[in-house]
């Protein structure tokens, strides 16, 4: 059985103060119906507030990417055994931001899930197609290909993997995959898992992220292979993200 997972993202949003006074709310808002695990991933520099502001025992804090190395001369970087001394628990790894904008490949990306793991951080590892790859039927060829590494290392850890897949045309527009194309995105990413690691493929946890919110989340996370959710916009609003793990816990 797998246990519902929902990650907040606030990408670059956010503020020193605005870091402790929403999470003292989100936090406040996790009471016992809450049965899934939860989790935010804030900037590097809010980080440290972050992790002494929550207990950590219903929220976790996570990192929203991390350095393929491990030290030295990479200016500007931070490695995995930085965020876990400071209490991070998730990091997220190739999120389509990053694919974008910072041209991150799949094979640097999977370097980034190893390290991420010998620090014994569970990285949250994103995958998703543009519309023009959906529009020219791309979708599974894309979503294997940007998962290939990933199964394919020897050195990654896929019980300790956390999946999420993201369309990017979905990721902040507002315009969301329907439950059932979301589903079948899904049930083929297990699929490929299955193909690789066999049984161990029903305990991964596979999250959808895409302009989730409290109206469409609940149809979504019925799916049968919807774990949870990788909220972007939603999780910058307390009620919001709160309403969005209560739907997670039915
Ligand atoms: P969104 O972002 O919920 O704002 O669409 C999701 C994400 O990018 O992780």
């Amino acid at each position: 059985m797998r246990q519902p997972l929902v990650v907040g993202n606030w990408k670059m949003n956010g503020s020193l103060s605005l870091t402790s006074e929403l999470l003292h709310s989100i936090e406040n808002g996790i009471d016992d119906k809450i049965s899934s695990s939860v989790g935010i991933c804030v900037p590097f520099v809010y980080l440290a507030a972050a992790v002494t502001g929550v207990s950590g025992i219903k929220l976790k804090i996570g990192a929203q990417t991390v350095s393929e190395h491990v030290s030295g001369a990479y200016t500007g970087e931070v490695s995995a055994g930085m965020l876990a001394e400071l209490g991070c628990h998730w990091v997220l790894v190739g999120h389509s931001e990053r694919r974008m904008y910072f041209k991150e490949g799949n094979d640097v990306l999977v370097l980034k899930a190893i390290a991420a793991q010998k620090s014994n951080l569970e990285p949250i590892y994103c995958v998703g197609e543009t519309a023009d790859e959906r529009k020219a039927g791309d979708t599974f060829k894309v979503i294997e290909s940007q998962l290939a590494a990933l199964l394919n290392n020897k050195e990654i850890d896929l019980s300790k993997v956390v999946l999420a897949y993201e369309p990017v045309w979905a990721i902040g527009t507002g315009l969301t995959a329907s439950p059932e194309e979301a589903q079948e995105v899904h049930a083929f990413i297990r699929d490929l898992i299955k193909q690789k690691a066999g049984d161990l493929a029903d305990n991964v946890q596979i999250l959808y992220g895409g302009s989730m919110n409290p109206s469409n989340a609940e149809s979504l996370l019925q799916q049968n292979d919807i774990d949870g959710g990788l909220i972007g916009g939603a999780s910058l609003d307390a009620e919001a993200f709160i309403s969005i793990c209560q739907k997670a816990s039915i």
